[in-house]
């Protein structure tokens, strides 16, 4: 009989370490956060801004995180994922636990979250083999079925277990050896060569050129000098496709602290709250390095010129590395998005529509970059994005898609001439 969990262990599990982070439980119908002593004592600042070190426990500030506190929503996974576990509370819970708290969702996720946080709940797992919580864990083991071989079978399976409803990009967490195609779902075991990757494949109502333009827009990326982790693009069969790119949360078999920038300042990525020039003054405040706030400087101005206005709070992400050392992550989720009517999700220097080259360069300006190093990154930018319109179209693109993309990109070059 399943028993809602009432105290869940954060644990740090980055590079080989496990230690204690703090205790999650619920006070009233609200989930709260405190570090643990140990952890106060000589820990690592996991959330520096939002989060600092201290002794009071900590509480979330809005729903769609599930009134979860920042470092700890990160966790959560976004659409799909949730929609997975929903799916899998729905299946073998029964009615009266269909109200699942976010405590019981961490201790589902347990050890395979993103990043580098882990979650137990707190008990003696030998003395309780019929709590509801073990059942939890088995249960969830078993809906995990093991996939192995070579890339087009596996993810054509992948689609069918997954099933790709309306509106959420499915996505899978595998291991995949580029040179020899083979591609795995067993992430325990260590296959020599294969390293760990995050796959996305349409949704339902989605083209599969999709998939491919945003391996087109990743090699734009790498080619405007951005940190861009190695891709690929999987042509799975005449109407199914997928994009794969390589972890960054993941060194081998270790694990890496990530940090959105949502969850380090604890907003709700759904509503744009920030802009540009906040998102600079938090890489400068995280990094202490010029180098890091100008290449996302950088990655500001490609998400303008290659219209990627899906440029919400989730989609920037910081690393922290052995010693508690902050870098920025590599960019993700680069592609072609048109917004919400058309609009930045973060505006640039107060523009979120068409922001122009006045605009980029007021915001450099407000960033302490140099002007003649801002003018450089934009031109450089521009001339990838001019060869691009050159050859997207000898890429099997939807045409209706490809249009667009053609016409918004055209519109946006020109917005950065003087
Ligand atoms: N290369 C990567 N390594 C580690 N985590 C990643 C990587 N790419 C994306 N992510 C994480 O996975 C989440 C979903 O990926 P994303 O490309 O943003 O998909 P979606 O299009 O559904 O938003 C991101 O918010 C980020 O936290
Ligand atoms: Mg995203």
């Amino acid at each position: 009989m399943y028993q809602p969990i009432s105290i869940v262990n954060v644990y740090y599990r980055g590079f080989g370490a496990k230690r204690l982070i703090g205790k999650l439980t619920m006070d009233g119908r609200r989930p709260t956060f405190g570090y643990d002593a140990a952890w106060l004592a000589d820990g690592l600042e996991l959330s520096p801004i939002e989060m600092p070190l201290r002794a009071a426990p900590y509480y979330g500030t809005h729903a769609s995180s599930h009134y979860l506190c920042g470092l700890l929503s990160d966790s959560l996974p976004d659409g799909w994922g949730m929609l997975l576990m929903d799916r899998f509370f729905r299946k073998f819970m029964d009615s009266s636990a269909q109200q699942v708290s976010v405590l019981d969702r961490l201790a589902y996720i347990g050890d395979s979250a993103m990043g580098a946080l882990s979650f137990e709940p707190e008990h003696d797992l030998s003395d309780t083999i019929d709590t509801g919580e073990l059942t939890l864990a088995k249960l969830a083991a078993a809906n995990q079925s093991i996939l192995s071989g070579q890339d087009s079978d596996i993810l054509a399976e992948l689609i069918v277990i997954g099933g790709s409803p309306q509106g959420a990009r499915p996505k899978a967490l595998v291991l995949y050896d580029k040179s020899s195609d083979f591609i795995t779902t067993d992430l325990t075991r260590d296959y020599s060569s294969a390293t760990p990757w995050l796959i996305k494949f349409p949704a339902q109502s989605e083209h599969k050129s999709v998939c491919l333009l945003e391996s087109l827009y990743a090699d734009m990326a790498k080619q405007s000098g951005l940190n861009m982790p190695a891709h690929h693009y999987f042509d799975i069969g005449e109407k199914s496709a997928a994009f794969g790119v390589e972890r960054f949360d993941r060194i081998g078999s270790q694990r890496v602290h990530i940090h959105t920038l949502a969850g380090l300042l604890d907003i709700d990525f759904r509503i744009p709250s920030i802009d540009y020039l906040q998102y600079l003054r938090c890489v400068r405040m995280l990094t202490q390095s010029q180098v890091a706030v100008e290449a996302a400087f950088r990655h500001a101005v490609f998400n303008v010129i290659f219209n990627n206005k899906d440029d919400h709070s989730k989609n920037f992400s910081f690393m922290m590395d052995e010693t508690g050392r902050w870098s920025l992550s590599p960019v993700y989720d680069i592609a072609y998005n048109s917004g919400m009517n058309g609009y930045h999700q973060m505006d640039v220097a107060g523009e979120a529509r068409h922001p122009t080259l006045s605009h980029l360069l007021k915001l450099a300006k407000l960033a302490d970059i140099k002007q003649n190093k801002a003018q450089a990154i934009i031109e450089q930018v521009t001339s990838v994005a001019k060869d691009f319109l050159t050859m997207i179209n000898d890429h099997d693109i939807e045409k209706e898609l490809s249009n667009r993309v053609i016409h918004d990109i055209e519109a946006n070059i020109n917005r950065m001439a003087s």
